[in-house]
């Protein structure tokens, strides 16, 4: 992997794009964003998807896992990231028994994300039992995009967040739930925590991209979560993560100096008010004056 052509930035990444930089050997590059103002500065700066992750429950709405987070919330979210984008492919993330109980179901609700928010895909865990699934989802002309390896809807059934994958039969598994997610039809797969190796063998064998977090070098693109890049995410950084900035410290700090500045009493400046013409100021302040007297309001000044 390494050629590095970006996708034209005035047009909108599709998925088929996504296919052609597989193909290509062109790495994909994949950012979580939950708002207008963080998506636009994410597209901006030129990534390739841009994913509204579940993960929001935890880094955006303060859950201790992806869980609890609904639908609304997914809508809500999806439709102002879609508002903050012009260029990236937007991916809504299913939320946890969004698409599990039945296919219908998973149908009704990735159609709300395409419809109503507007993403211009989905994203949803599990292997091959979500399979006809997923085919369901592609035959109505609904891009899917696959999850497998560390699932974090899953993790109080994989006993907490650790790298799958490691031992034979777990990793043939995996395979095995890859190839089926890419016969259902699925555009891409992300593979999250699972070796390095394990993620190159995947990667080689399906024609469609895989998008790693975890997963080594060895995939056809990378996903991060906006708050571990930026240091927004407080002071746990993943493993598979690498802080690009300190942005949480800059805000803190930033506040701080607005705090000390209303409270020593230099914000706002003359400059940062606006002001009235010394003749209106003189004429209210007479009227206001002479009413009150005339209700027998006396001002302490005046008494
Ligand atoms: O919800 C999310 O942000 C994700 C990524 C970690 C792949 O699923």
């Amino acid at each position: 992997m390494s050629a590095t052509v970006p996708m034209d930035p005035a047009r909108p990444v599709t998925t088929h794009d996504l296919g052609a930089m597989k193909a290509a050997r062109t790495p994909i590059v994949m950012l979580t964003a939950y708002d207008t103002s963080s998506a636009r500065l994410v597209d901006e700066a030129g990534v390739d998807a841009i994913l509204v992750g579940d993960s929001l429950g935890m880094v955006v709405l303060g859950h201790d896992s992806t869980l609890p987070v609904t639908m609304e919330d997914m809508v809500h979210h999806t439709r102002a990231v879609v508002r903050g984008t012009t260029h990236a492919l937007v991916i809504a993330d299913m939320p946890f028994m969004s698409f599990q109980v039945t296919p219908e179901d998973a149908l009704r609700n990735a159609g709300r994300l395409m419809a109503e928010a507007g993403a211009h895909a989905v994203k949803l865990e599990g292997g091959r039992h979500m399979a006809s699934t997923v085919a369901r989802l592609v035959e109505s002309g609904i891009p899917v995009m696959g999850h497998v390896g560390l699932t974090p809807q899953s993790v109080h059934q994989l006993g907490g967040y650790k790298v799958q994958g490691r031992e034979t039969p777990v990793a043939l598994a995996l395979i095995e739930d890859c190839r089926a997610l890419e016969d259902a039809g699925a555009f891409s797969i992300v593979l999250e925590c699972i070796p390095t190796e394990l993620a190159e063998m995947v990667s080689r064998e399906l024609s469609i991209p895989t998008i790693g977090i975890g997963a080594g070098a060895g995939c056809d693109g990378q996903v991060q979560v906006f708050h571990d890049l930026l240091g927004l995410g407080g002071e746990f950084v993943p493993r598979h993560a690498r802080r690009y900035a300190d942005v949480g410290t800059v805000i803190r700090d930033a506040v701080a100096g607005y705090a000390s500045d209303v409270r020593g009493g230099a914000f706002p400046s003359a400059e940062e008010s606006t002001s009235m013409d010394t003749t209106v100021v003189a004429e209210v302040d007479r009227l206001r004056a002479s009413s009150a007297r005339a209700v027998g309001v006396v001002r302490a000044d005046e008494a």
